[in-house]
């Protein structure tokens, strides 16, 4: 769909938008889960992710038409007024986090479409967040920076939607720069642009089309577990106050007092930290062989320490290395969605090749294939 397109279907429901925005979904080459551990991430935006027409209507009242769901929903902007449906809340508490920071809004008329898979592990939800949240702040003239803006987007998560996320998606979807992955320090919020051009190398994702949603919640007990042992750690070491800051010393100090299960966690936590800085001085120095090293280890450790794998994407883990590829890992959250690879040119088709038609066999599911194209960040577009 084009923005042509979009301001057609805006015309359909509510007349001429004022504007129209866009804001990416994002990819992260290693890092994962220690944005809420006050780590590092090392994610870039991609060029896929939802734009939005929009405009004041003059009353107190939110009419938003998902263009995907092909839903109208209307509601009002105080904390009683929470929609029923499921994407309406998303900017349902953008507009309330807002809110909450003395920044009022008022009512609106929007429409919105995401090129962005849905459960892909790529953020179409903190893309969402996003260019509202964007979007507000500039027909508003509100005055609030990109990272409070993130941070709205990651309070939205948290207290509309009920998951206890890091920065780290907002953040890609805000300060994503074309060419550019953006190391960030998730605790001190301090950022550096890493020029990314790997010649010799494609990076590309290869979706498994599962989503195992699971019960109870499990990225938010990730996060007790890995609150559990900082804690067992800090009344030793009273300087460390997130896991970040803890070595595996530390850690083997504290095995007895914590359980299995959040030992195994911060095992992986700890030395995920240590990958992402080693991977990052690698980059620098052009030496993919060694990033590719470290994207397997981390998959290693997602799978089985931190135990965020399927079976699915275990499988696909293995036919990066069956065909050569330099490095793959499962990406985001986990649970289903992609793994991110770094492969050599001319190992490319082989691997696409085989792994369609490995996957196709082994679980009756086309995967799909998408080149990161890594791109800006949240945006004007007219
Ligand atoms: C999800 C969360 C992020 C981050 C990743 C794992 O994408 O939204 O904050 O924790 O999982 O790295």
């Amino acid at each position: 769909m084009d923005i042509n397109e979009l301001k057609k279907i805006f015309g359909e429901h509510y007349g001429s938008p004022q504007a129209v925005y866009a804001s990416p979904g994002r990819v992260n080459l290693i890092g994962e889960h220690t944005d809420y551990n006050g780590g590092f991430v090392l994610p870039g935006a991609i060029d896929k992710g939802m734009a939005l027409a929009i405009k004041p209507n003059g009353t107190s009242k939110i009419r938003v038409f998902s263009v995907d769901y092909n839903e109208a929903c209307e509601f009002g902007m105080n904390e009683a007024d929470k929609p029923e449906k499921g994407w309406a809340k998303y900017i349902f508490g953008v507009v309330r986090e807002m809110d909450k920071r003395g920044k009022k809004v008022e009512g609106f008329d929007a429409a919105f479409y995401g090129d962005v898979p849905l459960g892909a592990g790529l953020s179409s939800s903190a893309a969402l967040e996003s260019t509202f949240a964007y979007a507000l702040n500039d027909i508003y003239s509100l005055g609030i920076d990109l990272f409070e803006l993130a941070k709205i987007g990651q309070a939205t998560e948290h207290n509309y939607v009920g998951v206890k996320c890091g920065i780290m998606d907002q953040f890609a979807s805000l300060f994503g720069k074309k060419g550019n992955l953006i190391r960030l320090d998730c605790r001190s919020l301090e950022y550096q642009y890493v020029p990314f051009n790997p010649t010799g190398y494609k990076l590309l994702l290869v979706d498994s089309c599962v989503k195992h949603e699971l019960v109870n919640n499990p990225y938010n007990r990730r996060r007790e577990s890995c609150e559990a042992a900082a804690a067992a750690i800090r009344r030793r070491h009273p300087e460390v106050e997130f896991l970040r800051d803890a070595n595996f010393d530390m850690l083997e100090e504290v095995k007895s007092e914590i359980s299995a299960e959040d030992y195994s966690r911060a095992t992986f936590v700890i030395g995920e930290v240590k990958r992402l800085l080693d991977a990052c001085d690698a980059l620098t120095k052009g030496d993919y062989q060694t990033v590719g090293k470290k994207m397997y280890e981390t998959h290693e450790g997602l799978s089985k320490l931190y135990e965020v794998s399927c079976e699915e994407l275990d499988f696909l883990n293995d036919c990066a290395r069956r065909y050569g590829v330099t490095g793959s890992r499962i990406m985001g959250g986990g649970f289903g969605g992609c793994t991110i690879n770094l492969v050599e040119d001319a190992k490319y088709d082989k691997f696409v090749a085989q792994t369609l038609a490995d996957y196709k066999a082994k679980f009756n599911i086309d995967a799909r294939i998408y080149d990161v194209v890594i791109s800006d960040g949240a945006r004007r577009l007219e």
